[in-house]
């Protein structure tokens, strides 16, 4: 099968620009020392997980349990860096314990509680504390983390790893500088966090995430992982942020169905397929090739318009990069990973929907 032979819209990955993503972000943290534990809700396949195992991660991310299930491969390593809480979810986390290492994240007495219903004495559950570094969703502040360290210390079936933060304000930044700050100031309180708790602080993980942020953390000596997860696919947020288009391998092939006007194109992609996470005004995706973006969409159509002339015909197919395209996964079932011969074959999103 060919790319031309693909009904649209469609999910396409380009497989080799995918792959060099993965072996930059790779070869970037083997340079600077660091760990790499990439997001797998970017891709949610088992496919790109066990690529980015065999470039050297030393695991996974996930952000839930039954991500964790799906995308991880058997006898890996796994971060759930989310609060897992109920009896259902903590069966499962149990259950996944027993086919891979199992991490979780903690911010609260009371996921603290929960974590240690899972651990054994004899297999203690590996915890790490969540800080807010700035992106005020989970995670505690600094000065909270030495309390919890005591009650998890208390805790016969957890044993601490150690901290982890998510760097998502980094996606209001305006300048490289900002996030060279952003990153500076994160892996500064994980290190100061650390020395809080205990004299061995440097056996402690120091966990950071954040695509746009990783030049910076790398740089900032003082964490210890990086758990970047938009990179393996870019996207036009990334763009925005530092990344470049040649990186983009995540697009979504569309046909052009409408020229209502020269100014004024219709395609056959509209929210169902290219999500509209985030999106500032007039950039729902980006026309690949073309000058041209997709400003406005509603649930089957994404409307291209332009100043000029957009140049398109009826029965044109064009790619669209999405602004941010981890929810455009999450819309597909399958996605069609594109050959440099323009072969496609047909890849399953492994972990489509998983968000308990
Ligand atoms: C906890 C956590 N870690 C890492 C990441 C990866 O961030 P990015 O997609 O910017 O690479 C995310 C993204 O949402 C996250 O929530």
């Amino acid at each position: 099968m060919r790319i031309d032979d693909l009904d649209t819209p469609c999910l396409v990955i380009d497989e080799a620009l995918a792959l060099a993503n993965i072996a930059a972000m790779a070869r970037a943290c083997a340079d600077a020392g660091v760990a790499l534990r990439p997001h797998a809700k970017t891709h949610k396949s088992l496919l790109f997980s066990q690529a980015q195992m065999d470039a050297g991660a030393v695991g996974l991310t996930c952000a839930k349990v039954s991500e964790a299930e799906r995308v991880a491969p058997a006898g890996s390593s796994v971060f759930v860096a989310y609060q897992v809480l109920g009896e259902g979810k903590r069966r499962r986390l149990a259950a996944l314990r027993e086919r891979n290492d199992v991490i979780t994240g903690v911010d609260s007495a009371h996921a603290i509680a929960e974590a240690a219903l899972v651990g054994t004495r004899a297999n203690p559950l590996p915890v790490r504390i969540e800080v807010d570094t700035g992106t005020h969703r989970t995670g505690v502040s600094p000065a909270e983390v030495p309390s919890l360290a005591v009650q998890i210390g208390r805790c016969p079936t957890l044993r601490l790893d150690g901290l982890y933060s998510f760097e998502g304000h980094v996606y209001n930044s305006s300048s490289a500088a900002e996030r060279e700050r952003i990153a500076r100031d994160a892996v500064a309180l994980l290190v100061e966090a650390s020395r809080a708790i205990t004299s061995d602080w440097e056996a402690l993980a120091r966990s950071v995430g954040a695509t746009p942020a990783v030049p910076y953390y790398l740089r900032a000596a003082g964490a210890t992982e990086l758990r970047p997860g938009a990179y393996v696919f870019m996207d036009a947020n990334q763009v925005s942020l530092g990344a470049y288009w040649e990186q983009c391998a995540a697009t979504v092939l569309a046909t052009v169905v409408s020229t209502p006007t020269e100014s004024r194109a219709v395609v056959d992609a509209g929210t169902k397929t290219l999500a509209a996470d985030g999106v500032p005004r007039g950039k729902v995706a980006r026309v690949l090739g073309h000058n041209l973006w997709v400003t406005r969409a509603s649930e089957e159509h994404g409307i291209i318009e332009c100043k000029g002339d957009h140049g398109l015909s009826v029965g044109q197919r064009v790619r669209l990069v999405p602004w941010h395209v981890c929810p455009v996964v999450n819309l597909a079932d399958r996605f069609a990973l594109l050959a440099p011969d323009s072969g496609v074959r047909w890849c399953p999103v492994d972990g489509r929907g998983c968000s308990a």
